[in-house]
């Protein structure tokens, strides 16, 4: 092999792969600052009204306008609950100042039991911003339909008491009330400030 077909096959090698990687990172990179793609076009998770912490009554209404994450679980949750909302008050630290505009959010699955003011204590041991929404079954079973959860009591032989199966993600809702992500348990919380942050870039949050 004589040394000019060596330089070209060399040439091709490299070159080629870098150009493609060069155009894809490009491109991704595009994606990320200014053409973010959320999960819906259209607002999310329809009309509901529930009970605050502090036995006030509110309504979607009352978040229309806000970046929020919202998370549905219930305060005997054992385990994913506290660390999922944890996750959430770690995601939002990890934003800084920025992060105080996002209002977090806990929507019981289990009404029966989580009354406003459980509600009120276990959100306590978590985030200061954090709303959590009860109300009566009906109520919640339509902030379920609505936001497509799904969430079933389930009694096991030997245990005195039910615990709750339920879906486990962590909904980000831009203030036009679109889903813009949804985060998995998977998900750690600075994967989630790292998202959250370039979603506040492309709506062009300060
Ligand atoms: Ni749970």
């Amino acid at each position: 092999m004589d040394t000019d077909r060596i330089v070209l096959i060399t040439l091709l090698a490299f070159c080629i792969p870098m150009a493609y990687l060069i155009f894809v990172g490009q491109q991704a990179s595009q994606g990320m600052s200014n053409q973010m793609i959320a999960v819906t076009d259209n607002a999310f998770g329809g009309p509901f009204t529930l009970v605050d912490q502090d036995n006030k009554t509110v309504t979607e209404k009352d978040f229309t306008g806000k970046f929020r994450l919202i998370y549905f679980g219930f305060t005997y949750c054992p385990a994913i609950c506290p660390t999922e909302l944890s996750k959430i008050t770690n995601a939002m630290k990890g934003l800084g100042e920025r992060g105080n505009i996002i209002q977090p959010m806990f929507i019981t699955v289990d009404p029966e039991r989580d009354t406003p003011e459980k509600m009120k204590n276990y959100i306590s041991l978590f985030n200061p911003s954090l709303v959590g929404l009860t109300g009566t079954p009906d109520q919640i079973k339509q902030a379920l339909k609505g936001y497509k959860i799904y969430a079933a009591k389930v009694q096991d032989a030997g245990m005195s008491d039910y615990t709750m199966d339920h879906s486990s993600f962590i909904y980000f809702m831009g203030p036009d009330d679109r889903l813009l992500y949804i985060f998995k348990t998977e998900d750690t919380a600075q994967q989630m400030t790292d998202i959250i942050g370039q979603w506040l870039d492309a709506e062009n949050v300060k």
